[in-house]
């Protein structure tokens, strides 16, 4: 992986472009850029060139202040190599607060796509979050990410998980073949991902589609990985017989795939299995993405003892306190958050924050015992879109809205009804009867919007009306107006 602080050049003019960009197969510029991990004077810029015909090449970048590039803020050179499978990624430093710029790469002759990125704000007034999770390349089209790209305004993507899955190809039996067969959207490797090199045949294929690569292009993104990025299971499945057997490689699979993480995804990470992180926009909103995966988390342990046990973690005491100082220092009128796992629900679910207690109850003590800080959730990992607040003890106050959007592509639960067509109805029941369930979808992918001010929070979820077809329409079937402090 390559990072390397720019070299500031102000106001220089461009060259034109000389010719399109060379893209044989996978080559050059093909998957596009991307930008994330914005602060008020950097960001992450990112894209990967394969050359044609040598072993490694250089790669200039430029961002610019208009479209056109003429007026250069930031410059400089990275070098494209197979050591980092040819990701560039780029840290430009000593830029403007709360801009927008373009940003663009080039190779000799090859010039990649534009994109288009913002700095965090030192105050603002209003903001625009997109939220994306789980998108399963073989579960349909990307009309969600299609979509969200078409947006106007958004400052900033988050996407709270599940950006690439490492199962194999979908089979003819499974819930997901229907969309298989309908897309001709297969898995690339056929198998489920073990190597460096499978992963990253994995992401080349995710980041070859047309419309994440305009997400990307259009908007920074700020990523958590949830379960399918980081190979959470210490089994594998046999190519053979579809069974799960034990990984004795595990540690070497999940390092693979977290490398291939770090190169594929425009993120600054704390160190190599600490992603967690927070954005400030101004004192409007304090954005912390939490790890409730990988970095802090003991082994789910399906027992009853494992509850009241005050050793067993999902997210850690380092990163407890990390929240609690985060809301504290940031003193922002909204607190949202980027989570992987459901926290509203108590009961069964021992993966989730219910099935860790001790972490669980002290950070909502800590929500509790700070009644104006407007703590909002927006969570991956459910497929299916929901609406959950949770309750105080006692039941007299809420003490956070938890927004869940609906997969991109992966399977909701009226696709699972393929294998299990009692699922919907049962599903039904228990949210119907659930008190803390405000809305829920179960046959729908999309997308939510969060548009915030200070007196108000907005959310609003949309729907893409299929992902089998290329022919959709974008609908809006629910929204809520949150106000502040309206908790
Ligand atoms: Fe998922």
């Amino acid at each position: 992986m390559i990072i390397i602080v720019a070299l500031m050049s102000s106001c220089v003019h461009s060259e034109k472009p000389r010719s399109g960009s060379a893209t044989a197969g996978n080559k050059g510029f093909a998957h596009g850029v991307a930008s994330g991990d914005p602060t008020e004077q950097a960001v992450i810029l990112w894209t990967r060139y394969e050359p044609i015909e040598s072993e490694s090449a250089k790669v200039d970048f430029e961002v610019s202040t208009d479209k056109g590039f003429e007026t250069i803020v930031a410059a400089g050179s990275a070098k494209a190599e197979a050591a980092s499978n040819y990701c560039v990624k780029v840290d430009v430093q000593g830029l403007t607060a709360g801009m927008s710029y373009y940003y663009r790469f080039k190779s000799g002759d090859d010039y990649s796509p534009v994109g288009k990125t913002k700095t965090l704000p030192e105050n603002v007034d209003r903001l625009k979050i997109g939220v994306v999770n789980c998108a399963k390349y073989s579960g349909g089209y990307y009309h969600a990410y299609e979509e969200l790209a078409k947006m106007e305004d958004i400052d900033v993507v988050i996407h709270v998980g599940d950006y690439i899955y490492e199962n194999g190809a979908s089979k003819p039996g499974s819930s997901y073949w229907p969309s298989t067969q309908a897309t001709g959207r297969q898995h690339d490797p056929p198998r489920e991902c073990i190597s460096l090199e499978d992963y990253r045949t994995r992401y080349s294929q995710y980041k070859l589609d047309s419309s994440l690569q305009k997400l990307h292009a259009r908007f920074p993104m700020i990523v958590i990985w949830d379960d399918h990025e980081i190979a959470m299971i210490k089994h594998m499945t046999d190519p053979d017989t579809g069974e799960k057997i034990p990984n004795p490689n595990w540690e070497e699979r999940r390092d693979n795939s977290i490398i291939a993480y770090h190169e594929w995804l425009p993120l600054r990470p704390k160190a190599f299995e600490t992603i967690y992180r927070s954005f400030q926009f101004g004192d409007l909103v304090n954005l912390m993405m939490l790890d409730a995966r990988v970095c802090c988390k003991s082994e789910v342990t399906k027992t009853q003892a494992s509850l009241e046990d005050t050793s067993r973690h999902i997210i850690g005491n380092a990163q407890l306190q990390w929240i609690m100082d985060g809301v504290n220092t940031a003193d922002a009128d909204w607190n949202v958050f980027g989570n992987q796992l459901l926290i509203s629900l108590k009961g069964n679910g021992w993966e989730r924050w219910q099935g860790f207690p001790y972490d669980r109850d002290r950070f909502l003590s800590f929500v509790e015992a700070n009644p104006k800080r407007n703590f909002v959730f927006t969570t991956g990992n459910a497929h299916n879109p929901h609406h959950y607040i949770v309750l105080n003890e006692d039941k007299t106050d809420t003490l956070l809205h938890e927004f869940l959007p609906g997969s991109v592509s992966s399977g909701n639960n009226a696709e699972k009804a393929f294998y299990d067509p009692t699922i919907l109805a049962k599903e039904e029941k228990r949210l119907t009867e659930a008190e803390n369930v405000l809305w829920f979808h179960q046959d729908s992918h999309g997308f939510i919007v969060l548009d915030v001010t200070k007196e108000e929070l907005r959310a609003k979820w949309y729907f893409v009306s299929t992902i089998r077809e290329k022919e959709y329409a974008l609908l809006e079937p629910y929204a809520y107006r949150l106000p502040s402090n309206g908790l």
